[in-house]
């Protein structure tokens, strides 16, 4: 075993894990990596016998017949039908998924959150997921939920997965290590991280408490948006995101997994760890991407372009150029328009556009948009900058200026987002944040020219 480890690259723990923290670049490639050398069948994928004894099984993350498909071959100690026993309903009250209405919550409106605090409780990747909004359904596979977390307990012999989802991860404080069956992934602000639908993990706190969000998406994976006139670089690009190289633990003891199904949670027993890939190919994985590589486009004259121009991914619906989630990204970045309202103009939107800070401070809204905090902005509800931001922006010296210490982002989707008794009653919605546009004034008397 120790020869095969040191060729290999990796070290072994003390539990039996074998630990590679490395990743390949690239988007949606066709990757293969192996923890042991010869475990990956080179020319096949199903052999008569996998070597070392290896079990292998696909994961499927579309249909067969989807234009490409995307899937991953594994070949594991053991097959999932091994890390799946019989299951037991559990209660996850504060994990929703759509469609979640409360009749005694009025989702109708404009609303911000200051940052959810952390508590003395101790919480999991599971157990610490609060819900802020629900959209669509998850038993269609239309729509998304958006969650924050809050993390300062390592999941131990404790797994879970989602069938439902893929998840989008923001981290906004703390360091988080996804432990999966393809392999580690570690993130931390200004990073996120993508756990595709069906594949098994651990979360562990590298750094905590850790808080962040989560973008559950029901729908179709994201996907780079394409750049239309822009061309072959900026935006996002490919090279600049990473998946990992494969990892897996021998380790046999008494463990959990937590699955969650068409919005319910249920648990199982089994004996040992059940990510046990040691080898695999395929572009069905999970990956990380940081997103200081994310480099902005914008407006050389005058005015500016609509926010998608800031889109990272998208997540595409059955209607072309109307996607099911948009993941946005309000980033560092200089402004250098003439004659030109350079904030985010007032409009109102068939899309609901869900926000949060990362840190620093927001353009539109100089004040209340906190670190950690959210906004959401529903359906056809109007909004756009505060009395401060309007008369600052329409008032500036309108020489080249750099918007630095920022980093916000959003989660947009086609479908009204609603309210969890969460977000409405627990978290620390700002009651008055619909008053930031109280002050602002008419400035039209007839008068021509005045400005
Ligand atoms: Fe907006």
């Amino acid at each position: 075993m120790n020869d095969l480890v040191k060729h290999s690259g990796l070290t072994v723990a003390d539990d039996g894990a074998a630990i590679s923290k490395g990743y390949m670049p690239g988007w949606a490639n066709d990757f293969e990596t192996e923890a042991l050398p010869g475990a990956l069948p080179q020319g096949l994928n199903s052999p008569q016998r996998c070597n070392y004894g290896l079990y292998g099984e696909q994961l499927s993350g579309t249909a067969f017949t989807a234009n490409p498909p995307e899937r991953t071959w594994c070949y594991r100690i053991r097959p999932s039908v091994k890390h799946s026993h019989r299951y037991k309903r559990i209660d996850l009250p504060y994990w929703k998924s759509a469609p979640c209405v409360d009749p005694d919550v009025i989702s109708l409106g404009q609303y911000r959150w200051d940052a959810v605090a952390h508590t003395d409780e101790q919480l999991t990747w599971v157990t610490g997921m609060r819900t802020m909004t629900t959209a669509g359904d998850v038993n269609t596979q239309v729509g998304m939920a958006s969650h924050v977390y809050l993390v300062n307990e390592s999941m131990v012999d404790d797994y879970f997965f989602s069938a439902d989802s893929e998840l989008l991860v923001v981290p906004q404080e703390g360091r988080l290590r996804f432990a999966t069956e393809l392999g580690i992934i570690d993130v931390e602000p200004k990073e996120i991280a993508i756990i595709p639908r069906g594949l098994v993990y651990r979360v562990e706190v590298l750094e905590g408490p850790c808080r962040g969000f989560v973008c559950e998406n029901y729908g179709q994976k994201f996907e780079l948006p394409g750049r239309g006139p822009i061309g072959a670089n900026c935006m996002a690009n490919p090279r600049d995101f990473k998946a990992p190289v494969a990892a897996f633990e021998d380790r046999e003891v008494p463990s959990t997994v937590t699955m969650k199904w068409c919005g319910q949670f249920h648990a199982t027993k089994i004996d040992q760890s059940p990510l046990d890939v040691v080898a695999w190919h395929g572009n069905y994985t999970p990956y990380k991407y940081d997103l200081r590589a994310y480099c902005p486009v914008g407006a050389i004259l005058f005015d500016h372009p609509d926010p998608s121009i800031f889109t990272v991914l998208t997540a595409p619906s059955g209607h072309p150029g109307t996607a099911n989630i948009d993941f946005v990204l309000f980033r560092e970045r200089w402004m250098v328009m003439e004659d030109t309202f350079r904030p985010p103009w007032y409009h109102k939107n068939i899309m609901s556009e869900l926000m949060g800070n990362i840190y620093g401070q927001y353009d539109a809204k100089p004040q209340g948009f906190v670190p950690g905090g959210m906004s959401l902005h529903n359906m056809m509800l109007p909004h756009g900058p505060d009395k401060e931001a309007f008369e600052k922006a329409s008032n500036a010296n309108l020489g080249p200026d750099k918007l630095d210490n920022t980093m916000s982002f959003m989660f947009e989707t086609r479908f009204p987002q609603h309210l969890t008794g969460f977000a409405a009653n627990e978290a620390p919605l700002q009651d008055d944040y619909i008053d930031c546009w109280t002050d602002i004034e008419k400035k039209f008397d007839g008068t021509p020219g005045k400005k």
